[in-house]
């Protein structure tokens, strides 16, 4: 069989189970067969493939066809830029935690925070990520289940982040003493009552990394009543959530941290998808300093001498 013919067959035999998708998902399928970057396959379309290469691909198509996550396949997924292993032990990265990311990487960039906690690390996509963008930092990864902590310490390794990093096996924040600059937590809020409903690759997914009780908010109500104590006065927590979720973990938020600031943001498709509760005056300071940047740009497309900004003239 040629590559372009096992690309043919791969996409008739995922279009069931990845739609639009299927013909991409051959390609790296068979591109992780046969160690090669996948625009190789461009280049080379009548190379045959030998007949271990043929049962392995046909293994593969066939584990994907039964409902394995593409990224378990593989054994790895992007997360911001960068790949992280992946397998049956955590959670497969979605693409709407950058948007947790990025609301977390400007509060460190803009406060200089260096204590981080990352509760539920999974793979460690979130406090890697900011140990490798703000080297500045030193990150704590927590997670309940050791065999999470296994796959985040074999990314923080491979991605050349584990002398900034801790890994510390602990049931929300028990393990936890002192207090923190930021804390990010992307934990399971899933209704229990809402599992059995969901498509069968994500319930190839750890339990323990989906569910969220009865109302999907079990372990956030633990959370905010253990953050308290671990939080600096200056520091803060984001926290990823379901879409219709907001209105309950903003109360949850104004009644565990009262003196700090809370609000909802949404991810890229625009749902409500994270908690950001920051202490007092940060909110209105990031607004300043983006009107503020935003005035130096004009006054710069003006030739203007000074300023325009009334923050800084
Ligand atoms: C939704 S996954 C998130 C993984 C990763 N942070 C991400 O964003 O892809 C939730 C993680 O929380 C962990 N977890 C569940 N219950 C926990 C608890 N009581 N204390 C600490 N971690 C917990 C799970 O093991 C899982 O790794």
């Amino acid at each position: 069989m040629t590559v372009a013919e096992a690309i043919r067959q791969g996409e008739a035999c995922l279009r069931p189970i990845a739609g639009d998708d299927a013909r991409l998902e051959a390609r790296l399928l068979l591109a992780a067969v046969l160690g090669r970057p996948r625009e190789w396959l461009y280049l080379y379309p009548a190379f045959s493939l030998s007949p271990a290469a043929t049962a392995q691909f046909h293994r593969l198509l066939a584990a994907r066809c039964a409902g394995e996550p593409l990224a378990y396949l593989l054994g790895t997924r992007e997360f911001y830029g960068r790949s992280f292993r992946v397998d049956a032990r955590v959670l497969v990265p979605r693409p709407e935690t950058e948007s947790l990311l990025e609301a977390a990487l400007a509060f460190v960039r803009s406060t200089g925070a260096v204590r981080v906690v990352d509760v539920g690390t999974g793979s460690g996509i979130l406090g890697i990520t900011i140990a490798l963008e703000c080297p500045w930092v030193r990150v704590v990864l927590l997670d309940v289940s050791a065999d999470a902590l296994a796959v985040a310490r074999e990314n923080a390794q491979r991605l050349g982040a584990a002398s900034r990093v801790q890994l510390v096996q602990s049931d929300l924040l028990a393990a936890l003493s002192g207090r923190y600059d930021l804390i990010i937590a992307n934990l399971p809020y899933i209704p229990t009552a809402a599992m059995p409903g969901l498509p069968p690759e994500v319930r190839r997914e750890p339990r323990i990394a989906l569910d969220g009780g009865p109302d999907g908010l079990a372990l956030y109500r633990r959370l905010f009543a253990e953050v308290p104590p671990r939080l600096s006065p200056t520091g803060a927590l984001f926290a990823e959530i379901g879409s219709d979720q907001g209105t309950a973990v903003l109360a949850l938020a104004r009644h565990w941290l009262p003196n700090h600031h809370a609000r909802v943001l949404p991810d890229l498709a625009g749902l409500d998808r994270v908690i950001a509760v920051t202490p007092p005056g940060w909110q209105a300071e990031q607004s300043r300093a983006r009107q503020c940047h935003e005035m130096e740009v004009h006054a710069r497309e003006l030739d203007s001498p000074t300023s325009l900004c009334v923050h800084c003239a």
